[in-house]
């Protein structure tokens, strides 16, 4: 008997290579050792940020008997986002343009489950985040991987536009963009909202944009960062407090409508929050975060520190032959092996308790992924591995003289 259905099926085996090596690898054997360098996942390696410790255990103290009710959006954390996001994105956004979800997966899924029929097509610049092709699948549409262009990876708009059908319903964008920490820029959006509007035009239909952004406030080097929200009205943001607290356990984040959305659609959207969340597992966040979610705001990661590991990194892995791509934004860097195979690199660097996350699993065979997240000590402990393993593969690769 099949007793899982189809949609789990093929987005399970979507999920296979992120899931074998969180819980199969030679990482997951590993994985919880105190003395290993872990630059794998987005997880954080050292103690919280006070400041999240201290608003949880406020605001974990009932100051009525409601205080642990059920809870939905509630409206002091919508109206208290509708003026951060309308001061931080210059868009005047409506406390009910905000749909509260326990983190950015959740919101993806809302979003997925409010626009997507079956069927429906939605496209993705790949290398990507390893999980939208699974949640397309499991939201029953068709997810169309586009490639990301040159040593860049900037968006290839012509394939973009090449992959839309008359079932394209969705783009998603994620920027900063995770894995490569790349962040488009304003005329790169304009450019792609234009495209978008001949296309909608062409097929008879909006096609609107997911603009993924937990990233935004991770950027380095004052960094301009534009949402396609301000650009393209037809567009979602879906956000997520676990990036900038590195506290992805304790799970916060929104849907956000674009204010710029024309208003039949902006309500339509507004007034089907509430059903999508409630019939996709109550997706709205635990009662304590919303009221935390005043203090946590002014919460950030250390970027001092982040920026200090992103130098540490970017030079030692260049300088020992590594190509790597300087992130704009995000805590990951993307890097090309030197040489030689993947797995004998990752290998290699197993054997000295290293780990990085394989470019497969993102569909770039010949990169991996590096998270800053990893701890000032793990860095540094970590840096002469890289080149020596860098060193041997060069030696093991070079044709014999
Ligand atoms: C691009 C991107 N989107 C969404 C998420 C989901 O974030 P969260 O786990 O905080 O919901 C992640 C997490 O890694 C991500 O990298």
């Amino acid at each position: 008997m099949q007793i899982i259905s189809n949609r789990v099926r093929v987005s399970s085996n979507s999920s296979a290579p992120i899931r074998e090596f969180i819980f199969q690898s030679r990482y997951a054997e590993r994985r919880h050792e105190p003395g290993i360098c872990d630059f794998t996942l987005g997880n954080p390696h050292e103690m919280p940020l006070p400041g999240i410790v201290d608003a949880i255990q406020r605001h974990a103290v009932p100051h009525d008997k409601d205080w642990f009710a059920y809870k939905t959006s509630e409206p002091e954390p919508q109206a208290f986002l509708a003026e951060c996001l309308t001061e931080e994105l210059s868009l005047p956004f409506e406390p009910a343009d905000i749909a509260l979800t326990n983190g950015g997966f959740a919101a993806i899924a809302v979003a997925l489950r409010l626009l997507l029929d079956v069927g429906d097509e939605a496209i993705f610049p790949v290398p990507a985040w390893f999980n939208y092709e699974a949640m397309l699948l499991a939201a029953d549409s068709v997810p169309k991987k586009v490639n990301l262009q040159g040593a860049r990876f900037d968006l290839d708009l012509s394939a973009i536009e090449e992959a839309i059908t008359s079932r394209t319903r969705l783009v998603i964008i994620n920027s900063p963009h995770n894995p490569t920490g790349r962040i488009y820029g304003r005329s790169e959006l304009e450019r792609l909202a234009r495209m978008l509007d001949r296309a909608s035009e062409r097929i008879g239909h909006r096609i609107l944009i997911l603009s993924d952004e937990p990233y935004r406030r991770i950027r380095f080097d004052n960094h301009e960062f534009t949402s396609p929200a301000k650009i393209y009205p037809w567009t979602l943001i879906a956000y997520s407090y676990g990036k900038v607290l590195l506290a992805p356990g304790q799970r916060l984040g929104y849907l956000a409508v674009s204010p710029l959305m024309p208003r039949e659609e902006r309500q339509a959207l507004q007034q089907n929050f509430f059903s999508a969340q409630k019939n996709l597992g109550w997706c709205f966040p635990n009662a304590v975060m919303q009221y935390a979610l005043p203090d946590l705001e002014k919460l950030s990661i250390d970027m001092t520190a982040l920026a200090s590991k992103r130098r540490l990194m970017t030079e030692t892995l260049g300088g020992a032959g590594y190509e790597v791509l300087r992130p704009e934004g995000t805590f990951y860097m993307f890097c090309k092996y030197p040489n030689g195979d993947a797995q004998q690199f990752l290998d290699a660097l197993a054997d000295h308790d290293v780990f990085v996350l394989p470019g497969r699993i993102v569909d770039a065979p010949d990169h991996f992924r590096i998270s800053l997240t990893a701890s000032a000590d793990m860095v540094a402990r970590s840096l002469p591995i890289f080149a020596d393993v860098a060193g041997t593969m060069r030696k093991k690769h070079q044709p014999a003289a």
